[in-house]
């Protein structure tokens, strides 16, 4: 969606709008994974770890601890985890961390990715209140989020992180989203969210798909994530939201590719189910 640390490039979005326009919705896995055969992943790589996921895990100890309260290592999951550089980053935090990619070149290259930096860590892993702890575990999954037989018996996750994979989501996509979401983790597990793009209309066509307003109304607001602004303060939604909204920033840093409008939202699972 852009390349590398470089602004959102419009031939990048130009050229992901248009691979995917008028593609049946469940062609769309394919679609992605033609990308990574082709050696397309430059249209969204950022080359790095999230620095707002970074700087939140080292700097919001009280709010997102690195340890479980019986001294356990936390579960972490990244779907659609690219080149794998958040779920690295996490296991070197402490986390056991799994990496979900429909594609399997992708989850190669992850693969790659991991057993080199876990040999020899950059410092783009760390942020200014840097932890050293024993590392965590690192899998990846080549699998489906929408589907069920990529999980382990009893597995489920403390923590999951997204970055540009809602938005790569169909918006029709979006409900399922959110009700996987909150399947896969814990009760009081935390869905750590950096919203991108929220500088891009949202009736625009994507990948990547405008997200401004949509997680709320997914998430807090239990709504199906089409977001209509002027319905915004209206009518109040259905009280069937599973999370609730624990923490919602500008982060200090971010990638630039946000044009300095990403947000970090942190939404705890509070449903008991
Ligand atoms: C825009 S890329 C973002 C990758 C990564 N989060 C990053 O920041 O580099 C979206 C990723 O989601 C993967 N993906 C798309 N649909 C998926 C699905 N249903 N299950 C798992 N991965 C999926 C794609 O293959 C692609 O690697």
């Amino acid at each position: 969606m852009s390349s590398a640390e470089g602004l959102p490039c419009a031939s990048s979005q130009t050229h992901l709008v248009r691979h995917f326009a008028e593609q049946p919705v469940e062609l769309h896995t394919d679609r992605w994974s033609q990308l990574w055969d082709t050696d397309n992943s430059d249209l969204w790589d950022r080359g790095k770890p999230s620095p707002a996921l970074v700087d939140l895990i080292e700097e919001r100890r009280d709010l997102v601890s690195l340890v479980g309260p019986d001294g356990r290592k936390k579960k972490a999951l990244v779907p659609g985890c690219g080149k794998g550089y958040d779920v690295v980053m996490l296991a070197l935090h402490g986390y056991d961390v799994y990496g979900l990619e429909i594609s399997s070149t992708g989850v190669s290259v992850a693969r790659r990715y991991a057993e080199n930096e876990l040999a020899n860590p950059q410092a783009y892993n760390w942020g200014a209140s840097r932890v050293d702890c024993q590392p965590g575990q690192v899998e990846f999954i080549q699998g489906d989020f929408f589907k069920r037989d990529w999980e382990k018996p009893g597995l489920k996750f403390d923590l999951i992180y997204d970055y540009t994979f809602l938005c790569a989501l169909h918006p029709t996509m979006r409900p399922q989203w959110a009700a996987r979401m909150a399947e896969l983790l814990i009760p009081g597990g935390q869905l750590v969210c950096l919203e991108f793009p929220l500088y891009k209309d949202p009736s625009l066509p994507g990948p990547p798909w405008g997200l401004k307003g949509v997680h709320w109304n997914l998430l807090a607001e239990g709504g199906d994530g089409i977001v209509h602004p002027e319905q915004n303060d209206k009518e109040p939604r259905p009280p069937n939201a599973k999370f609730t909204r624990t923490l919602y920033v500008k982060p200090a840093r971010s990638y630039e590719s946000g044009r300095g409008t990403d947000m970090l939202s942190l939404y705890t699972r509070t449903d008991t189910q």
